[in-house]
């Protein structure tokens, strides 16, 4: 399966121009979602490449240029480890960036870690039904980034959920860490009004060029399960990740 569908790459010349762009791209998005309804609805991804742009976030050249009481945040997936390890993605995010500007405590929705991870997901899409109240659950922006087994958020390859179709929150065992996560199902992403793959370096280049332009089905490279439907999707990348790219 190619990946038949509109998206916008944009290629940097290194990862530095790819955090900036990436720091420019939320602080645009954000500054649009509140003219048009007063708030800015996130979901941040865990791994590397998206810390880097929230440390350059948390920078006193661009904290402000984010009106942060009007963001809400939310999380694409979470490692079912405590709330103090440096594995756990809210714990992570939090320490670079949230914790460093001017946002509400009640603006900030972690994944919970205290719970079963089944129960961790029920309780989390509740959380978000509940603030979407009687609205399509439809994030402003959804980041993500690429593991190079193709698993992104945390839809690893051959895991049950891949095959979810409704769209909310679910627990994932991972056989290759040993422990469970929760993540958003792939339909939940793809309704999102923006998606945008962050991705760097040059141990991403295979599998993202195996995604963008290979063949495979989304069993074998998750990420491809991730297609727009009322939305848009970028890829923003660096020129070590994009280098196998052909067309
Ligand atoms: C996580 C993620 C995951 C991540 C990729 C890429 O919590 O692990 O949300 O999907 O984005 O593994 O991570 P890197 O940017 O560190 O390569």
């Amino acid at each position: 399966m190619k990946l038949h569908q509109t998206y916008h790459a944009e290629i940097f010349k290194t990862a530095t121009a790819l955090n900036r762009a990436g720091a420019e791209f939320i602080i645009t998005r954000a500054k649009e979602a509140i003219a048009e309804k007063g708030r800015f609805v996130m979901a941040l991804s865990g791994g590397q490449t998206p810390k880097n742009i929230y440390a350059l976030l948390a920078d006193a050249a661009y904290r402000e240029r984010i009106e942060w009481r009007k963001v809400f945040i939310f999380w694409g997936d979470e490692r079912c480890v405590p709330l103090d390890d440096e594995q756990n993605n809210a714990y992570e995010a939090t320490s670079i960036l949230l914790s460093k500007v001017d946002i509400p405590l009640s603006n900030i929705h972690a994944i919970p870690v205290n719970l079963s991870p089944q129960e961790a997901a029920r309780k989390y899409e509740q959380t978000i039904r509940d603030f979407f109240e009687d609205q399509p659950l439809q994030f402003d922006l959804v980041l993500l980034g690429l593991g190079k087994n193709g698993h992104t958020a945390s839809l690893f390859p051959d895991t049950e959920v891949l095959t979810e179709k409704a769209a909310g929150i679910r627990a994932v065992y991972v056989a290759e860490e040993n422990r469970y996560r929760v993540t958003m199902t792939a339909a939940l992403i793809n309704q999102a009004r923006c998606i945008v793959f962050l991705v760097a370096g040059a141990e991403k280049s295979a599998i993202t060029a195996q995604i963008l332009s290979a063949s495979g089905n989304g069993m074998d490279y998750p990420a491809q399960l991730i297609r727009q439907e009322d939305g848009e999707l970028y890829w923003l990348m660096d020129r070590a990740a994009a280098a196998l790219i052909h067309d």
